[in-house]
């Protein structure tokens, strides 16, 4: 390609059209987008309320949103807004440094704990998508680039609160399943559990109708929290339609992600996703994926398994069914589809 990032392409160079390798899909732009559609928002505060009725019904809200939408937002969950600016701006230092500083964390192999790339998977695509990205694993063992500085300490602190969060969730979607409020955090140890933060960077682009800043995927984790500069651009495919998701400021969007579509036996889905990029201004989305550990083999519960509904998909290892998503070409749910 010539350049090493979509970023230093768009900078060094005033690019009018696209390069022909970046050209997803003609038809995308033909695809209806739903734009007044909302999805579900969750108030935490009440999820932990100690009033019996108010939990009562947010879980009942919880389980529906997970069920019907497998996409919502969270709001009131007590993450400092302060946290969650630093953290953007954090990452958006990080893809300031220069080219050659950057190439320190430039990645291999998609078990590597810190890797920035670009695209998805540069080495096995024919097109590339909008996209530069950092990708570090930041639970059990934390790791983080030694640049740009402060980086450490905030996402250290970030990804503590995100997973504080999740585990709140997860008891809720627990409980929503008729399951003991610690199922899910408990079964698959989740205090262990592999955590990994993602920062995407989708810079402008002069034919957007073209190109895609993310392809159509479903996330391999239990839970995905994901917060972004105010620059929308994520869409869910919900009941068959695209769905362009607007973000409350301040608010988690979260999804029920493959191994909750696992452990519930399809009751919950992990709804398939894509971010597509605009002209006008750069776009950062921060996406930190909650998982079981990475040696728990992830089977449908037990309970949720009858002579009606039998286990829908069979179990594997968390590690070999990371290993596996991320080295594909993560086209819509195929992984998935790999274990049914
Ligand atoms: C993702 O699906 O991981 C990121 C999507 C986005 O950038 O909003
Ligand atoms: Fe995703």
């Amino acid at each position: 390609t010539g350049s090493s990032n979509i970023k230093h392409l768009v900078q060094s160079s005033t690019l009018t059209s696209i390069p022909s390798n970046y050209v997803f899909s003609t038809s995308k732009s033909d695809e209806q987008v739903l734009l007044d559609e909302h999805i579900p928002s969750i108030d935490l505060s009440l999820l932990t309320s100690p009033y019996p009725d108010q939990r009562f019904k947010i879980v009942k809200q919880l389980g529906e949103a997970c069920r019907d939408w497998g996409f919502f937002m969270v709001i009131n969950h007590g993450v400092p807004e302060s946290l969650m600016q630093g953290m953007l701006d954090a990452c958006q230092s990080f893809f300031d440094l220069t080219e050659e500083e950057k190439l320190e964390f430039a990645g291999k192999h998609v078990l590597d704990p810190i890797r920035c790339g670009t695209s998805f998977n540069a080495s096995e695509e024919k097109v590339f998508f909008w996209r530069d990205f950092l990708k570090v694993f930041v639970h059990p063992e934390f790791h983080a680039p030694s640049k740009p500085v402060g980086f450490r300490d905030i996402s250290l602190e970030y990804c503590k609160r995100t997973r504080e969060v999740a585990a709140e969730l997860l008891k809720g979607i627990s409980e929503s399943l008729g399951l003991e409020e610690c199922y899910i955090n408990k079964t698959l140890e989740l205090d262990s559990g592999f955590q990994i933060l993602t920062v995407n960077l989708y810079p402008p682009c002069p034919q957007p109708e073209l190109a895609m800043g993310m392809p159509p995927h479903s996330d391999h984790g239990l839970l995905t929290l994901l917060i972004q500069n105010e620059i929308g651009g994520l869409q869910l495919k919900h009941k068959g339609k695209w769905i362009h998701v607007n973000a409350l400021p301040n608010s988690f969007l979260v999804n029920t992600a493959d191994h909750i579509e696992i452990l519930s036996n399809g009751n919950y889905k992990s709804v398939v996703h894509r971010a597509v990029v605009n002209d006008k201004c750069t776009r950062i989305s921060l996406a930190v994926t909650h998982g079981p550990s990475l040696e728990t083999v992830v089977t449908p519960a037990s309970e949720l398994i009858d002579n009606e509904s039998p286990a829908a998909y069979r179990g594997m290892k968390y590690k070999d069914y990371l290993e596996l998503q991320q080295s594909n070409n993560l086209h819509d749910k195929s992984c998935l589809d790999r274990i049914r």
